[in-house]
């Protein structure tokens, strides 16, 4: 089946669209789905271990029991880590499913990227604005008692700001106006702003900058002191699985490191953090001081 068909069966489906894996990938896959017009309209998750309502997109999520009641539905497994995906595949075989009905992942994740441009924005409502939270929290930590301003570079939903001292003057970017302070830009297009802080942050925003690298000398330039970056690192051959709006993929945290050192910020350390089931990718997490 080709790419095209993939999609087109899907957009034209009269029947439901079960989409096993109630998490990123399939929050993702049903946005992309109702961008259609007409969307599909019978779609639900099912999933092993959540049930009742996915509260990101308000979507009924079945059991894998109840997929007696959707022998004829077209089935997409919604799980990045290959290794979970092919379980998933043999369980919806022995439920009887046929191959026909079922489509995996990486052949979706492939389809979409192929024939779509897609944009932060067709990201946004699936997006888990807490699924960052405690990295946030963990770089926030190198914010000291001599930092006293912080430049939030593609803030989203400020988390940053409850992680601050009262004190410390919080500057929320994002080319998204999410609340009255947000200074407006969006890197890929408008000038950079005349801003400067003690502290530049970047909390996985890094990765929607077609142009980083004059991306990052901004940020430099804006930067007193320091400048903190956390940033998906992919591993090579996982880039399809993952779908991002204007995404740039790194492979290592290196290109950002020498980047930075070229614009006078030197690597003073780094955290690495497990993504998912830590299959796909990982987090980089890096601190840079001012030479
Ligand atoms: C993955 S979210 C991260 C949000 C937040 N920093 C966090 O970690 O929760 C990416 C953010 O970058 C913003 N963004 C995406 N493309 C952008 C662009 N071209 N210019 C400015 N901001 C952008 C989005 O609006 C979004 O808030």
């Amino acid at each position: 089946m080709g790419e095209n068909s993939i999609l087109e069966r899907l957009w034209n489906s009269s029947g439901p669209i079960v989409l096993f894996g109630a998490s990123v990938a399939g929050r993702k896959i049903r946005g992309l789905l109702k961008k259609h017009n007409p969307a599909p309209q019978h779609i639900v998750f099912c999933d092993n271990y959540k049930h009742g309502v996915e509260p990101i997109t308000n979507t009924a999520i079945i059991s894998p029991n109840e997929l007696c009641n959707y022998k004829d539905a077209i089935i997409c497994i919604c799980i990045m880590s290959p290794a979970l995906h092919e379980e998933v595949r043999t369980q919806l075989v022995n439920f009887g499913f046929s191959s026909n009905q079922i489509i995996e992942y990486p052949v979706l994740a492939e389809a979409f990227k192929e024939n779509y441009e897609l944009l932060w924005s067709d990201m946004e409502d699936s997006y888990d604005w807490t699924q960052n939270q405690p990295w946030i929290a963990e770089m926030s930590k190198w914010i000291d008692d001599d930092d006293h301003s912080v430049i939030d570079y593609g803030a989203g939903a400020c988390y940053l700001k409850q992680c601050l001292r009262s004190d410390v003057t919080y500057i929320s970017t994002d080319y998204i106006a999410r609340s009255d302070e947000t200074v407006v830009f969006d890197y890929n297009k408008d000038p950079f702003p005349n801003i400067c802080a003690d502290v530049g942050f970047m909390a996985f925003s890094l990765q929607s900058a077609i142009d980083w690298e004059s991306l990052l000398a901004h940020v430099c330039r804006a930067s007193n002191r320091k400048v903190i970056i956390g940033n998906a690192i992919m591993f090579p051959g996982s880039e399809t699985l993952i779908l991002v709006g204007g995404q740039t993929n790194f492979y290592s945290d290196a290109p950002i490191i020498q980047t930075m050192e070229k614009n006078g910020f030197v690597l003073q350390e780094k955290k690495i953090a497990k993504w998912g089931d830590g299959s796909i990718s990982e987090l980089a997490m890096l601190l840079f001081a001012k030479c």
